[in-house]
């Protein structure tokens, strides 16, 4: 379990498949982080799909909000990942602006990582923009690398970067998601966020 040295300040994190009520949050998400990657139809065809992953995290409100505000659970990451055959897309992945560079995009492409490994996936693939450096430093943490360019690729004439990660079905590849999973908790700890696992 990640954080298990975590405080009671600590801000709380779920995990878990975004559903249909959590519709608006995700597109506000998209809107804010992505640009308008997909609209709700484009969200609605992966919820309940076999094919595919949705995963949202969730801030809980604490117990001061939920008693002057009502607050409800609040989306600030969401990623995607599509099953073909024994690859894993990974097609999306975002975390609210004020909540970057604490940990939240590892938490999440670790995630993806872990469930394609639990579907018996063999290798992992996705595209990015050549000038989101962020996220080529956050995808190569991971082990991806670089294996060609797609110009142009984007509506704006940006090219895209082919990363790939061929490890994902080494037997020895539990090992390193369970190091992983120490070194984001690490980071997540150090910004006090502490990630409670949903209840199977
Ligand atoms: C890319 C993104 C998901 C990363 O999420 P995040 O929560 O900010 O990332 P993390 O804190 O987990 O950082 C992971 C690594 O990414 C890199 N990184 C993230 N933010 C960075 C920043 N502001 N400056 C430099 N490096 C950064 C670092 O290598 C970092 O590791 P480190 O903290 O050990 O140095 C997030 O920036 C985002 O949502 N961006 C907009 C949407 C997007 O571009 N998605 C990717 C599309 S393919």
């Amino acid at each position: 379990m990640l954080n298990p040295s975590a405080k009671s300040s600590d801000r709380k994190l779920t995990l878990r498949a975004i559903a249909e009520p959590d519709l608006d949050q995700v597109l506000a998400l998209d809107h804010s982080a992505l640009g308008g990657l997909w609209n709700r139809d484009g969200y609605q065809r992966e919820i309940g799909n076999d094919t595919s992953a949705l995963v949202g995290l969730w801030l809980e409100p604490s117990a001061e909000d939920r008693k002057e505000a009502h607050r409800e659970k609040q989306l600030i990451g969401l990623g995607c990942v599509w099953f073909i055959v024994d690859e894993s897309h990974i097609v999306a992945i975002a975390v609210d602006s004020p909540h970057q560079h604490q940990g939240l995009g590892q938490l999440l492409l670790l995630a993806l990582l872990q469930n394609s490994h639990r579907r018996g996936m063999t290798r992992a693939t996705l595209e990015v923009n050549c000038n989101n450096f962020r996220a080529i430093a956050l995808y190569e943490k991971f082990g991806f690398k670089q294996v060609g360019i797609r110009k142009k690729y984007y509506p704006n004439g940006d090219s895209a970067a082919i990363l790939w990660l061929n490890r994902l079905g080494w037997p020895q590849f539990i090992d390193t998601l369970q190091q992983w999973e120490t070194t984001v908790g690490d980071r997540l700890h150090q910004h006090h966020w502490q990630w409670i696992p949903e209840a199977p």
